[in-house]
């Protein structure tokens, strides 16, 4: 598959529950000019909400069991090797991944955080956030390194915080902008890496 081109990225996406991002990444990927085709789901969760998207789009897509960690992610390491995944696209995907693993990947894992990073790193940002009576919020793409939500910043949109705003809302209003944000920051990012040009 081509655009412009370019050949399509083999990509997989990660998730662990109701997968709004992932539905928009694969409707980004289906679209003519899009860089990325998405080739895999892979859940930690087998009741995951977002499962419904690969089974709709005939999607590839498979639940690993976590509680041996190194085990599963050398077999999820093999998986995707012989899938020729080149891109794996974190998208409210709650487990840490090892260093090994992505050494393994290095420089091809994105995740997106609803935060302004480095502010607001881990779990519970929006109730943070309003707790700490911050006048902005907003969501961040970075590329995954050994540490937590820390890895080069590709793009981040800022978001003002109303009087109104509890953490549901906020969530809300943060979740529309990351679907703007993450198929932008998937371009920038291959632009960067020489593997996609507008
Ligand atoms: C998003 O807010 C994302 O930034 C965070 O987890 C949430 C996932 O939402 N990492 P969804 O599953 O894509 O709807």
């Amino acid at each position: 598959m081509k655009s412009n081109g370019f050949n399509k990225i083999n990509t997989a996406v990660f998730i662990s529950g109701n997968g709004s991002n992932l539905k928009n990444l694969i409707k980004f990927s289906l679209s003519k000019k899009s860089p990325i085709n998405i080739k895999f789901v892979l859940s930690d969760k087998k009741n995951a909400k977002g499962l419904r998207f690969p089974k709709l789009h005939n999607i590839n897509y498979k639940i690993y069991n976590f509680s041996d960690k190194s085990k599963v992610e050398n077999k999820i390491i093999k998986d995707l090797k012989k899938k020729q995944i080149k891109l794996i696209c974190l998208a409210g995907f709650l487990k840490i991944l090892s260093k090994n693993f992505i050494k393994k990947f290095k420089n091809e894992i994105l995740n997106i955080h609803p935060s302004l990073l480095p502010k607001y790193k881990g779990l519970n940002t929006h109730k943070r956030v309003i707790e700490n009576n911050e006048k902005y919020t907003g969501c961040t793409v970075h590329v995954v390194n050994a540490k937590l939500d820390s890895g080069k910043i590709i793009l981040q949109k800022k978001i003002k915080i109303n009087k109104k705003d509890n953490y549901k809302s906020l969530a809300k209003k943060v979740l529309k902008q990351e679907h703007v944000l993450y198929p932008r920051a998937i371009k920038k990012f291959l632009i960067l890496k020489k593997k996609f040009y507008l």
